[in-house]
């Protein structure tokens, strides 16, 4: 869509609440982020730039797969749940779709995307709004060569600049979620607003460990057999080192693929097959690049 808008919808929804308790991470990251949102929402609204300089921004960087944009919406949700009796819109932002450089119109897109389109879900209410994978809208100036880069990519950056900080100051009930995959990507000045920046690492062995059981619950809810597989799940947890959350899950259930009987009836699913899918995304994650 040219105008950006990937999606929109009232908050809270029942599925991004869901997702929210899908990703497994530290109990303390998802407190820091439900906490920072609500300040963020809140305390804007009754105190002045100048005393409390909160832009309304929060950044979550680090590899593909591992929650970002699954978390972000989330986190729309349960903050939209926590501020109760005002309505909350939810906008999901893909700046792939303003991307049109080549024809001279990235800027005056992102002019309208900060200026209008933005500030107009937040007509009702509180607006939560996910500017998901910012490195193509944000992007890094400094790494820009001119030659390389037209000229109108390096004025978007500008204009994502001052469009924020307008925002920032013009309407306090918006906050802001950027998700990058590519921190080092992202315009400095973009990730120096931020008023939370967490970085999101692989999943540890107690974060695969959930997972693994997640995603082996969920199947057995269909095929009750597989949740037999959970008693090797400290084997599954040693095979999948250096995983993250999105090929686990993947893997887990790719593994009904090694053969025909499995994938007919995946009840029929053994750790060894799992075993296999775990080694064999583990040893070529390196060669690939995943596609988000
Ligand atoms: N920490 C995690 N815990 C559980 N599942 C995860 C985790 N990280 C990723 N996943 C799985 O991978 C999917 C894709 O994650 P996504 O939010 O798109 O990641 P990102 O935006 O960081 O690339 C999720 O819907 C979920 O199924
Ligand atoms: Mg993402």
């Amino acid at each position: 869509m040219s105008n950006g808008i990937a999606f929109k919808t009232t908050l809270p929804d029942p599925t991004f609440d869901a997702a929210w308790e899908a990703i497994k991470l530290p109990t303390a990251i998802k407190q820091r982020l439900i906490a920072q949102a609500i300040l963020s929402l809140t305390m804007r609204r009754k105190v002045a730039f100048e005393i409390a300089p909160l832009h309304g921004i929060i950044a979550l960087a680090g590899p593909p797969g591992t929650g970002k944009t699954t978390i972000a919406r989330g986190l729309a949700s349960k903050v939209a749940g926590a501020l109760k009796g005002e309505t909350v819109t939810f906008l999901q932002i893909d700046p792939h779709g303003l991307a049109s450089a080549a024809l001279g119109k990235s800027q005056q897109q992102v002019t309208t995307l900060f200026n209008r389109t933005i500030p107009e879900a937040g007509l009702k209410g509180p607006a939560i709004v996910l500017l998901d994978e910012v490195e193509t809208l944000a992007a890094d100036r400094r790494r820009m060569s001119l030659e390389a880069n037209p000229v109108d990519v390096h004025r978007a950056t500008d204009a994502v600049l001052s469009g924020i900080d307008q925002l920032t100051r013009e309407h306090p009930h918006i906050l802001l979620v950027a998700t990058t995959n590519y921190p080092e990507a992202v315009d400095a000045a973009f990730l120096s607003r931020a008023d939370l920046l967490e970085t999101f690492a692989l999943p540890g062995a107690e974060a695969r460990a959930e997972i693994i059981a997640d995603t082996l619950n969920g199947l057995a809810k269909t095929w009750p057999a597989v949740g037999q597989l959970k008693r090797d799940v400290g084997r599954f947890v040693t095979a999948s080192d250096g995983l993250d959350g999105r090929r686990l899950r993947k893997a887990i259930v790719g593994a009904a693929a090694l053969s025909i009987e499995s994938a007919r009836d995946p009840g029929m699913l053994t750790s060894n097959q799992i075993l296999e899918a775990l080694r064999g995304v583990a040893k070529d994650k390196g060669g690939r690049r995943e596609v988000a």
